[in-house]
């Protein structure tokens, strides 16, 4: 059976001082190898500095972005290759905030885990949807869509990306999706992998949106729900650690 995974992401948060100072306490807190992944997914200014803490622990590294394009001129962007340099293993694509403020449509999406895919890191495919798309009762059509952009453009290799299912009206708002709410769209993802996919099982699908170290237990429970991707409480050694403590 595979390990959860837990992933920070930290945002737009940090300084060289205060990386420094929650890494230090979350390796410290962490003690014994935990017995789930985890990950930090951190601002792209910050990847040599975490690189270097990260150097001894079992914690893997991870980015927020990626370019579609492999080089080039692109003021302003990071290149799945310059990713890998700095020992990165996984990257957040699709962000509800890069869809909502850089307009990124469903074909980015899919392109940017392609590139991740293709320089050997594995996506965390975002995907979500907002509280007027819940309340109209397209939640199942809009997340079906998102993934299935991602699917249709990685097909061979789609085993290798992580999903992480984070309704959009749950992200720092400190309303989390109920358990079963959470569980029954993992439940609908996890179907359309399959249909995919011989390999879904291996396939991490995580929950995200305000999971916090009240709530992580009960959604860690539910089935298929393999993991947490953390915003506000990654940055916090203590609630960060309780969630990993959570993730059996
Ligand atoms: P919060 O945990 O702060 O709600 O953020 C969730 C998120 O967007 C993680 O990617």
């Amino acid at each position: 059976m595979k390990r959860k995974l837990i992933a920070g992401n930290w945002k737009m948060n940090g300084s060289l001082a205060a990386n420094q100072a929650l890494l230090q306490a979350i390796t410290v807190g962490l003690g014994a190898p935990a017995a789930c992944q985890v990950a930090v997914c951190v601002p792209a200014a910050y990847l040599a500095q975490i690189q270097l803490l990260l150097k001894d622990s079992a914690i893997d590294l991870g980015a927020q972005d990626v370019s579609t394009h492999q080089a080039g001129a692109f003021t302003g962007e990071t290149s799945s290759a310059m990713l890998k340099e700095f020992g990165v293993r996984y990257c957040l694509v699709g962000h509800s905030e890069r869809r909502q403020y850089h307009a990124e449509t469903d074909a980015v999406v899919a392109f940017k885990a392609q590139r991740a895919l293709a320089d050997g890191i594995t996506p965390i495919v975002c995907v979500g949807e907002t509280l007027a798309e819940r309340e109209a009762g397209r939640t199942e059509e809009v997340v079906k869509r998102q993934l299935a952009a991602v699917i249709h453009t990685n097909g061979h290799c789609i085993s290798e990306i992580v999903v992480a299912y984070e309704p959009v009206w749950a992200i720092g708002t400190g309303k989390t999706a109920s358990a079963e709410q959470a569980q029954a769209v993992h439940a609908v993802l996890r179907a359309q992998l399959k249909a995919a996919t011989e390999h879904s099982d291996r396939i991490h699908i995580l929950y995200g949106g305000s999971m916090n170290a009240a709530n992580a237990a009960q959604l860690l429970a539910q089935p298929d729900i393999d993991g947490g991707l953390v915003g506000g409480a990654s940055l916090k050694a203590a609630d960060f650690l309780s969630i990993i403590a959570a993730a059996l």
